[in-house]
């Protein structure tokens, strides 16, 4: 079958080989089947029982780990689930050294569920790679890093990080997320890192109806023991759902552009309104880390946050287009107070130190007509005050 090297190729054609089914079927069929019938005990035709494998999920993993030019792809029944499945390298006696900005769901995966097995934590401003090198313990195995992070969209130097870890000590596995960015504007596997992450929930699915997550990585032996923790830990996603996000990916570069244009517009929207404190969007040449952003990412997603001058409840009970609601990626624009919803699970001290405050708002900018979304901040802007 005649291929090609362009991103939007790959995820139309990588692992959807119509030759692989006999009816040559040019969409991938939904395989609901739990089991598989054998020729004889032990020997079936590559498949044998759906939470090890199957052939929908196949597909999906196949094109994933393309997309990001890996070796190996997984996928899990949630975000937090491959980072259970991912954090699950670790055993009892682990240090491991985690971004302090990052999703509160995986904060609280982190503090609450990972303690318990006796693995340590260690929260660093990753923004300065000294936090990270000087945190390293003789036990530290794995470094996590959400970039940009999520409320605040403070970037994180990969290159400059995984070159430093390695060198100080090249056994540690460094795992980022790219939930935010997606294998269109940001390639961490390139950049040094040993596993990407994704909530295929946001941005890679795109369209708000599955929740899914997914590990990548170029590591034969990473790869052995994922494959292995996949099937150990059960957390995987059915076939329909993969058959939903695999149809997604086909039109990832274009929902990214557009997501990009969007967010763009309404960051420097905000930046000129007076009822906006300060405006974050990685693109600003305002942004204190935009040389970093020019270098490790080709383009943004639809994320925007600012600190409001008004009242935030107010601001966001008005909009009338974005709809107040948890998550991000999707094609319709939503809105949310981090501090209350997405973040609510971050201790409070916590937030107040990082910034997470009532004023700070985040928007996941959709696809819906720039015009339409200006002006729907505009109106509940000017009716906060
Ligand atoms: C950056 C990031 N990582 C991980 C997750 C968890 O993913 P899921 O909700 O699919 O479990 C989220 C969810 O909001 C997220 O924003």
């Amino acid at each position: 079958m005649l291929q090609g090297e362009g991103f939007s190729t790959k995820a139309i054609h990588i692992g959807q080989n119509p030759s692989q089914w006999n009816h040559y079927s040019v969409v991938p069929p939904i395989v609901m089947s739990t089991t598989f019938q054998q020729d004889g005990p032990g020997e079936h035709r590559g498949y044998d029982y759906s939470r090890s494998g199957n052939p929908t999920r196949n597909v999906l993993e196949t094109c994933l780990a393309a997309l990001d030019k890996g070796k190996h792809g997984f996928v899990f029944s949630s975000g937090l689930g491959a980072v259970t499945a991912t954090t699950s390298l670790l055993k009892a006696g682990d240090h491991m050294i985690s971004g302090d900005d990052l999703y509160g769901g995986t904060n609280r995966l982190f503090q609450q569920c990972l303690t318990l097995h006796d693995i340590t934590l260690t929260f660093a401003d990753m923004t300065d790679i000294n936090n990270v090198i000087t945190a390293i313990k003789p036990n530290t195995k794995m470094i996590w890093l959400e970039t940009p992070t999520n409320p605040l969209l403070k970037l994180v130097d990969i290159r400059a990080m995984t070159d430093a870890v390695k060198h100080k000590n090249p056994e540690i596995i460094i795992i980022v997320d790219n939930s935010f960015l997606t294998c269109y504007f940001q390639r961490p596997l390139e950049l040094g890192a040993d596993i990407v992450m994704y909530s295929l929930t946001k941005y890679m699915n795109g369209h708000s109806d599955v929740i899914m997550g997914a590990a990548i990585t170029n590591r034969d032996d990473l790869a052995e023991r994922l494959r292995f923790l996949q099937n150990a830990l059960g957390i995987v996603p059915s076939p329909f759902d993969c058959s939903l996000v695999n149809r997604s990916l086909k039109t990832l570069e274009l929902r990214m552009q557009q997501h990009m244009k969007n967010g763009l517009a309404v960051a420097k929207f905000l930046k000129s309104h007076p009822c906006v404190e300060k405006v974050i969007h990685p693109y600003l040449p305002s942004h204190p880390q935009y040389e970093i952003t020019l270098k490790q990412t080709t383009g943004h997603s639809g994320m925007v946050s600012f600190y409001l001058k008004g009242d935030s409840i107010k601001f966001l009970k008005a909009l009338k287009l974005f709809l107040l609601a948890e998550s991000l990626g999707g094609y319709e624009s939503l809105a949310e107070l981090p501090s209350i919803m997405t973040h609510a699970s971050v201790p409070e001290k916590t937030r107040i130190q990082l910034g997470i405050n009532n004023q700070l708002i985040r928007l996941s900018v959709g696809l819906e007509t720039e015009q339409d979304i200006l002006a729907d901040l505009d109106q509940a802007l000017n009716a906060c005050n």
